[in-house]
């Protein structure tokens, strides 16, 4: 336990690229673009073998072919979208393993963001990588899925562990700490986005965030809560229900 380190990588405006290192192996998670990538492998002298994409936008996949032409690797992606992943070879199913060294990996489809999303989970080192359908406060626009398939999602990475490390793609945490302020204004939201400005003002990314800090303040996780679906709605609400208004409601927030 503990062998991998996970290194973040900005990219493009507001996007994270994960380099998860063993020893001197690398793969990459969801290269945005190739050269913030190759300046970190360089500077560190890894050598990279894999690119694994959570799904097929262009700022998750960005960097794939750049990375495929320079180094020896190959590309791993959801079976169900190799024609929308470039230069994928290795097409991966739901609830298989797919192993860098001695770890294995486990593929979890998270559908709702895309109707192909998939999130990367290695049990051993207590870390999941969610790509766009979780953010820390958040999860992903529906541009493809439908609220029921997110929530299902959502109640996936739910039953994780606890201190299972969420790594996402984006730096989304203050604009959804302050939608969630605006909808459960609280005092554990107000030292929430203390914590976030802090961090911001420094440039830290907010990021790993837990299974276990989601579940107590991202209100799209709390949507099967009763205190959370009364301060939505007077009527009865079930929880995809809940969901659905908390999603159109950060539409357009
Ligand atoms: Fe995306």
């Amino acid at each position: 336990m503990g062998n991998l380190k996970v290194d973040i990588i900005p990219c493009l405006s507001d996007n994270y690229s994960y380099i998860v290192s063993d020893g001197n192996q690398a793969l990459v998670i969801d290269p945005s673009e190739s050269k913030p990538i190759i300046n970190f492998l360089e500077k560190n002298n890894l050598e990279l073998k894999f690119v694994l994409n959570t799904h097929h936008h262009f700022d998750h996949v960005g960097g794939n072919l750049e990375l495929k032409n320079k180094y020896n690797i190959l590309i791993a992606g959801n079976a169900n979208d190799k024609e929308r992943i470039p230069g994928i070879d290795i097409l991966l199913n739901e609830n298989e393993k797919f192993n860098f060294n001695m770890n294995s990996i486990e593929i979890i489809n998270v559908p709702g963001h895309t109707s192909e999303c998939i999130a990367f989970y290695i049990k051993n080192e207590n870390i999941i990588f969610t790509g766009d359908s979780i953010f820390s406060l958040g999860c992903g626009r529906l541009f493809e899925g439908s609220p029921q398939q997110m929530w299902n999602s959502i109640c996936k990475i739910k039953r994780l562990p606890n201190n299972t490390k969420i790594y996402c793609g984006h730096e989304y945490t203050m604009s959804n700490a302050k939608f969630i302020q605006s909808i459960n204004n609280n005092t554990q939201i107000k030292l929430k986005i203390n914590e976030i400005e802090d961090l911001r003002a420094k440039d830290i990314p907010t990021i790993p965030t837990t299974v276990g800090d989601e579940k107590e303040l991202n209100i799209f996780f709390q949507a099967d809560q009763d205190n959370i679906k009364s301060l939505l709605s007077k009527d009865f609400l079930t929880d995809e229900e809940a969901f659905k208004i908390i999603r159109s409601a950060k539409d357009v927030f």
